[in-house]
């Protein structure tokens, strides 16, 4: 594993992190959960990534990973980097969604007791609410990590302006913005607009999420919709109809590239990410320990022929 500065702090990440947003739940197969975690961990994969609401159930996943902890990592907490997050909704009444400092910490406090711990290393604002001032949600994070429940504060899912905005409010309130965590995939370019420029600027770091575009961007769809694929079972965020014709089409020519050079379409799409300085981590999912070494494989094959990025542009325009 190679391991990049998250922005410009102290704080290393590794190359490809695991997020548990699926296939870690309440509905997965827990011992399958169980047996990817401890792979990657072993594969040098440091870096896991969770959130309040990951399940299903919301809080599933948490509890899950707590038991992982506990029994398979007790010893380890000092070389792991967990992340949790807080922004969409969680539980009824107005206390359970948003961005307000009654939300970001009693839901925090959840997350911690779900999962067995004192802290997190990274806690983020998971979504920018426009009906809470700004103010509040970045001083309910500073608050956070004063309190020695977050080692870091992210931010995920918020515009290039309004990371502007939170990250001046961080900084004057002293606990600066390590990280930010946008959607980021060969079919979801957006942040390329604006938004890596700005972390650029203020040194913070980036990791890619959904960066196989939740399975479409591997071999996963390229003969139909198998039952056991995200978009195939009922619980999944992927849909049957996100499958467009067009997007096949485009994902099938795009898979004739990785095959040229040598790789599947995941580990192209992977390193496709990491060739901008910028990225400092891709956060992949995985629901079986082949796709897991699959994608671990990618950082083998990182170089870039012009004439290969050409190719893909050209695709992806
Ligand atoms: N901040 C946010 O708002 C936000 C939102 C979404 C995700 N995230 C984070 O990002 C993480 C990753 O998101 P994601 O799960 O959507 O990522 P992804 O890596 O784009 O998609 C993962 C899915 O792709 C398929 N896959 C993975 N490797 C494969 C391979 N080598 N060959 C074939 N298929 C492969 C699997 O689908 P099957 O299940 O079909 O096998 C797997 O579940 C989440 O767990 C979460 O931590 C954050």
């Amino acid at each position: 594993m190679s391991f990049n500065h998250c922005g410009r702090s102290g704080l290393k990440l590794p190359a490809i992190s695991l997020g548990l947003w699926h296939n870690f739940g309440g509905v997965d197969p827990y011992e399958t959960g169980r047996r990817i975690v401890r792979r990657a961990f072993d594969a040098g994969i440091t870096h896991f990534d969770l959130a309040n609401n990951y399940g299903p159930p919301g809080g599933s996943a948490e509890i899950n990973f707590g038991r992982m902890l506990a029994t398979d990592f007790k010893s380890l907490r000092d070389e792991m980097i967990i992340s949790t997050k807080a922004g969409y909704y969680m539980w009824p009444g107005p206390y359970g969604d948003g961005g307000s400092r009654k939300y970001l910490i009693s839901s925090l406090d959840k997350s911690l007791q779900r999962m067995g711990l004192d802290y997190v290393d990274i806690f983020y604002h998971h979504r920018f609410d426009q009906d809470t001032p700004l103010e509040e949600t970045m001083m309910a994070l500073d608050h956070i990590v004063r309190q020695g429940k977050a080692l870091y504060v992210g931010l995920s899912n918020y515009s290039a302006e309004q990371t502007e905005e939170a990250v001046a409010i961080l900084r004057k309130l002293g606990t600066p913005c390590l990280i930010h965590q946008p959607r980021y995939s060969m079919l979801d370019r957006h942040v390329e607009e604006s938004l890596l420029d700005v972390l650029d600027k203020h040194g913070i770091g980036c990791i890619a999420y959904s960066p196989l575009a939740q399975g479409m961007l591997t071999d996963r769809y390229l003969k139909g919709i198998p039952e056991d694929s995200r978009a195939g079972k009922s619980t999944g965020f992927l849909k049957k109809e996100d499958i467009k014709p067009d997007i096949l089409q485009r994902i099938l020519k795009l898979n004739d590239v990785a095959r040229e050079r040598g790789q599947s379409l995941a580990q192209m799409a992977i390193v496709w990410l990491l060739k901008d300085p910028r990225v400092t981590s891709v956060l992949v999912g995985a629901s079986s320990i082949q796709q897991l070494e699959n994608n671990l494989q990618a950082l083998d094959h990182k170089h870039f022929e012009q004439a290969e990025l050409d190719k893909i542009n050209q695709l992806l325009n």
